[in-house]
């Protein structure tokens, strides 16, 4: 596993600006997913506006990725590249993935949004995936065991009957977007590493309608379920506190 890091005062200030301004952005770029807009669009806006900011599009130049977001619409997954040629339309189901560096350090933040009206399959995978998200931030305090966050996020995606996909997983965060340790969305309860203040963690449920098999396209980024099925991805950037954690990809009051 890769090493964890526990941050100081300083790295968490910094990482707190990546993830204010990572939130403002998401909220931002709401009115433009609408039909007619390219996920090509989506990611150029986003990737000025982060400049502007005086935020580095870390995804860009990682393992050879291109662009500044992952956009991955309907049946895919997640890490679905952004193009010119994937035009929204009425009912479609958006995920934005991104990862933003303040002074080298990162928040990494997904959100998913609805092109005009959407199946109600789609509101229920977005609903289950950000309550299973809030419950396991509402878990975290010093002391509580690593996979307790992946016990929570299961038993609420399997309950409503989705599954949970088993092929990626949350992770710490730092200076590197992937840092230890690794955190699964499925596991049992009071086992793995105890979390201790200062950690800074991404947490990421990837659920899916049916089978909780993925594939990745030829292009080697996009994940698509086996099966056709809907997924749903949601992420927040939290830092475990004395009394629990708080959420930096969050805007105070949210
Ligand atoms: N949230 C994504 C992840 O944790 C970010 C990947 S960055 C990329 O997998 F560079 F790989 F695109
Ligand atoms: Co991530």
């Amino acid at each position: 596993m890769e090493k964890i890091i526990i941050k100081n005062k300083m790295a968490i200030d910094k990482m707190r600006v990546a993830g204010n301004t990572l939130a403002r952005l998401m909220h931002e770029i709401e009115s433009m997913v609408q039909p007619g807009i390219s996920t090509y669009e989506l990611d150029d806006f986003f990737e000025k506006r982060m400049l502007q900011e005086g935020l580095m599009p870390v995804c860009k130049g990682y393992a050879g990725y291109k662009h500044a977001t992952l956009i991955s619409v309907n049946d895919v997954v997640v890490h679905g590249i952004p193009s010119k040629e994937i035009i929204l339309k009425s009912g479609d189901f958006v995920k934005i993935d991104v990862v933003g560096a303040y002074k080298s350090y990162c928040a990494d933040m997904a959100r998913g949004f609805f092109v005009d009206e959407v199946s109600d399959t789609v509101k229920r995978l977005a609903t289950t995936a950000q309550r299973a998200l809030d419950a396991a931030i509402s878990k975290i305090a010093p002391g509580v065991k690593l996979f307790d966050i992946s016990y929570s996020i299961q038993q609420i995606v399997e309950h409503e009957g989705f599954g949970i996909v088993r092929d990626f997983a949350g992770h710490g965060i730092g200076k590197a977007i992937h840092e230890g340790p690794t955190i699964p969305n499925y596991g049992q309860a009071g086992r793995g590493i105890p979390l201790q203040v200062g950690m800074t963690l991404a947490i990421e449920p990837m659920i899916t309608e049916k089978s909780y098999k993925i594939r990745i396209m030829p292009d080697g980024w996009t994940a698509k379920t086996i099966d056709g099925g809907l997924a749903a991805h949601v992420e927040d950037t939290i830092v475990v506190t004395a009394t629990g954690a708080e959420v930096l990809t969050r805007l105070s009051g949210q």
